[in-house]
């Protein structure tokens, strides 16, 4: 039997945030979904994530996972307190307890798995996770002997200056024969620098402790301020960029350029320097990306390429050309072979094949047929002050420069529309139409006159 809980209850002062810590992102994940995710192929017979501060929050950013159980730490009294709560809730488990501190987002699953499956196989009551770290500062000191038994651990702020020279330090993962834990844990005491209930105090009261040093010191990195959020999402990218280009991803000055966790790429994607992936994306074969450009939430088909722009919850098609300097925003859906040039935004639009949008225009609420050309300057003018309305256009036709397109509008297929036009009343198929005035030339006419 295995039970796991995570500690996500504690204020997190140190981050001076209004967010909770374990809801603190890196590469767009969470750090407490990180720890869940590092916990996957444990299958688990319950699992439990501990919450106080701020705990409607936590509850709600992963209320997506159904078999988690939260457990309410109320107040939150140190990581021997939070573990306390748990004394009813597992009244009548016999089995591993598996407790991971919420703040620490990098720990490898075949890491977590090693500590499990050693624990099980040397049957401790207690086993820990250990790194030596070249600046321990902060972490709990584990003091053992070179078998691996561990005799106690201090914290930092409870260690004398010679305490503090031990390197050995306590990663906040711990595997606990849960009988022998629940017997421990009544009695721990708060008589510490912090006057906290310390989880780590339990482990002198075990007999059988040991401790497992991680191969990978990287892997325990707290976070517990922003100065160690942002080292653990620098240590994350450079995980994900190896990963991607392990998978065939070519990036140009790969420290320039930052992804998420949920962006997968197909084969022959380039990334050039200076451009970032947030969100969920799914990018697909021989996609050319930036340099300078963000994309977020969006899925690419193959051959897309985007230079200098910047693209949001989109999805574009084969062979299409965006940028430079485009902006494509949330709705847009772009077919097989479609060009977006400079200084064109795009919202909430349909474009079908081969329609090219090139230079300088406002593409809102639009649905455009295959091979439409909008012409340079073309705007949609598709908000009247209170509401959005639609412009409609037929394939094969064409906007003259400088056209504005007032919604609502239908505009049918092969229709031109001249330079300059102030379009308000829809145009039916194979037609001409042109808004303006007549040129007047004055000839021989001077302004000296
Ligand atoms: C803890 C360990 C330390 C270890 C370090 C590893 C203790 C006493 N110390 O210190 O030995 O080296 O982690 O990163 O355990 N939490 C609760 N309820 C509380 C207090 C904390 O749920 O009342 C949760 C926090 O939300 C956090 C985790 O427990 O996710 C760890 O708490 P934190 O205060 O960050 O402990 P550290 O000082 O880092
Ligand atoms: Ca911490």
């Amino acid at each position: 039997m295995l039970a796991i809980a995570i500690l996500a209850a504690g204020k997190g002062t140190r981050m001076h945030s209004d967010i909770p810590k374990v809801l603190q992102k890196i590469a767009g994940t969470t750090l407490l979904e990180m720890v869940i995710n590092s916990c996957r192929g444990l299958r688990p017979d319950r699992s439990l994530v501990i919450v106080g501060h701020q705990s409607k929050q936590i509850k709600e950013s992963i209320s997506y996972r159904k078999d988690i159980e939260f457990v309410t730490q109320e107040p939150q009294n140190g990581t021997g307190h939070a573990v306390q709560q748990l004394i009813p809730i597992l009244k009548d488990f016999d089995g591993d307890l598996l407790v991971l501190n919420g703040d620490v987002p990098l720990l490898s699953s075949s890491t977590i798995l090693e500590l499990l499956s050693s624990h099980r196989s040397r049957k401790a009551d207690v086993s820990i996770l250990t790194a030596r770290l070249p600046a321990p500062d902060g972490y709990g000191r584990v003091f053992s002997d070179n078998e691996g038994n561990v005799d106690r651990i201090i914290e930092d702020r409870d260690c004398t200056e010679e305490e503090k020279k031990n390197d050995l330090t306590n990663a906040g993962v711990y595997c606990f024969k849960w009988k022998r834990l629940k017997d421990v844990l009544q009695k721990l005491s708060s008589n510490n620098a912090q006057n906290e209930v310390y989880l780590t105090d339990s482990i002198q009261n075990l007999c059988t402790a040991i401790q497992i040093e991680v191969s990978d010191s990287t892997e325990v990195n707290g976070v517990n301020d922003k100065q160690q959020l942002s080292k653990c999402e620098d240590l994350l990218q450079e995980r994900l960029r190896t990963y991607w280009m392990k998978q065939g991803v070519k990036f140009i000055s790969p420290n320039t350029s930052t992804i998420s966790n949920k962006t997968r790429f197909g084969k022959d994607v380039t990334i050039e320097p200076a451009t970032h992936l947030r969100g969920e994306n799914i990018i697909g074969d021989n996609c050319h990306l930036g340099p300078s450009s963000l994309i977020e939430n969006t899925e690419l088909k193959a051959n897309v390429s985007i230079l200098y722009s910047v693209v949001k919850d989109s999805i574009i098609h084969e062979n299409v050309q965006i940028g430079p300097f485009s902006h494509l925003r949330p709705g847009t859906k772009l077919k097989n072979d479609c060009k977006i040039g400079n200084f064109v935004e795009i919202k909430k639009s349909n474009l079908d094949e081969s329609t090219k949008v090139n230079h300088l225009s406002y593409i809102g609420d639009c649905e455009i047929g295959k091979a439409v050309n909008i012409g340079a300057g073309t705007i949609t003018a598709n908000f009247d002050g209170s509401n959005k309305h639609q412009t409609i256009i037929g394939k094969n036709s064409k906007t003259g420069a400088n056209s504005v397109l007032v919604a609502p509008l239908n505009v049918g297929d092969r229709v031109t529309i001249g330079a300059g036009s102030t379009i308000t009343q829809d145009i039916p198929n194979d037609s001409l139409a042109i808004e303006r005035s007549n040129q007047v030339t004055k000839k021989k006419w001077s302004s000296e006159d």
